[in-house]
């Protein structure tokens, strides 16, 4: 049996480049080896408010960009989380084991509920619903950016506590797998944020769906620094490291290689084949996104998909609810 990976992505915008380096392109990389399947986590959307039309819209986009970047339906389970209904009641029952403290530490809840008007429970309760997730389907490896460990910290102490109080291996207890350049990339014009689809500065971040001329120009006005050399130096130099992940991640080639040919090229050149790295590979990407988006053929993927996480995520919600008590049993009242 091969080992089990699970992730997933909130159709909260369109996915940006450090979507797809963090997280994403590894989903691809693992599909041979890996018993893998990716969510679309619209559940997870709703903690903060959506426009009901465009949420939708968002939930099948991420479903093509999934297939676009070469998740294969014969190889992954891609669904939509609220097709399986066992992710809302087993977060409940996460929700009840899990402390309030540990859920007010998050600091992605702290950073969320700083920019929002009605903090919601929802939002408090996310990572509740995240380790529902991943237990459901036995995951041990999650492919994730840095942001999320946090929340797998989390999961893995759910897990023991689970575990102990009903029963030894009941649950898998998973790892993150977090890629070792590019688990963070940055914002183009604020190298000391992460950078965010829902950023209001557009120019921040590079869109999987922006157009060629479009990243080329978000590029060019990266921010840069005065050293005027080409180095790998996160403290002092880190918008251009940041680029440095960005070159490296799309095209193979080890960073060290590039500071080499780079290091006294000018930032100019160095910034102009940066861009042309990301339209190579988001060109085709695109092109195949288009093909999908209004395709009979992607509702077949996902409706597929959604038959499959449901038989899986159902039987392990019954093991949950029968470890818990939560089943009524005659024998028990003779
Ligand atoms: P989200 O857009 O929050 O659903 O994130 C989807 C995945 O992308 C998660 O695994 C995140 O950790 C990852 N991710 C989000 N932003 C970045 C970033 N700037 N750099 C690297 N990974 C990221
Ligand atoms: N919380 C993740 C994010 O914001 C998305 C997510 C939801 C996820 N459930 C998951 C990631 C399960 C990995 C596994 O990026």
């Amino acid at each position: 049996m091969k080992p089990t990976v699970f992730s997933g992505v909130q159709p909260s915008g369109i996915p940006t480049i450090g979507n797809y380096i963090g997280a994403m392109k590894g989903f691809v990389d693992l599909q041979d080896d890996y018993d893998t399947t990716y969510c679309i986590v619209n559940q997870h959307a709703i903690t903060v408010y959506q426009d009901p039309k465009t949420l939708s819209q968002s939930t099948r986009m991420i479903a093509a960009l999934y297939v676009a970047i070469g998740l294969d339906p014969n190889k992954s389970i891609i669904f939509i989380q609220s097709d399986v209904p066992a992710h809302a009641q087993a977060a409940w029952l996460v929700l009840c084991q899990t402390g309030l403290g540990e859920l007010e530490r998050m600091t992605q809840f702290k950073d969320k509920a700083q920019k929002q008007e009605l903090v919601s429970a929802g939002l408090l309760s996310y990572p509740a619903l995240m380790v529902a997730d991943i237990v459901l389907y036995d995951a041990q490896y999650i492919p994730v950016g840095e942001d999320q460990k946090q929340h797998l910290e989390l999961t893995r102490n759910f897990v023991d506590r689970f575990n102990n109080r009903y029963g030894k291996d009941l649950l898998v207890k998973p790892e993150p797998m977090i890629p070792s350049s590019g688990g963070r990339i940055l914002s183009l014009q604020d190298p000391t944020s992460k950078m965010s689809k829902s950023d209001v500065n557009t120019r921040g971040f590079i869109s999987m769906l922006d157009e060629p001329k479009t990243i080329i120009k978000k590029i060019k006005s990266a921010v840069t620094d005065s050293v005027g050399e080409v180095n790998y130096d996160k403290e002092n130099q880190a918008a251009i490291s940041n680029l440095l992940d960005i070159y490296s991640a799309l095209s193979g080639r080890s960073i060290d290689d590039l500071v080499n040919e780079y290091h006294s090229a000018g930032y100019g050149k160095f910034k102009s084949d940066v861009a042309d790295q990301v339209v190579a590979v988001l060109e085709p990407i695109q092109q195949k996104y288009y093909r999908l988006i209004d395709n009979q053929e992607l509702t077949d993927i996902l409706i597929d998909g959604a038959k499959a996480a449901n038989e899986t995520a159902t039987r392990t919600l019954s093991r949950m609810e029968r470890a818990i008590g939560l089943t009524y049993k005659p024998s028990l009242y003779v």
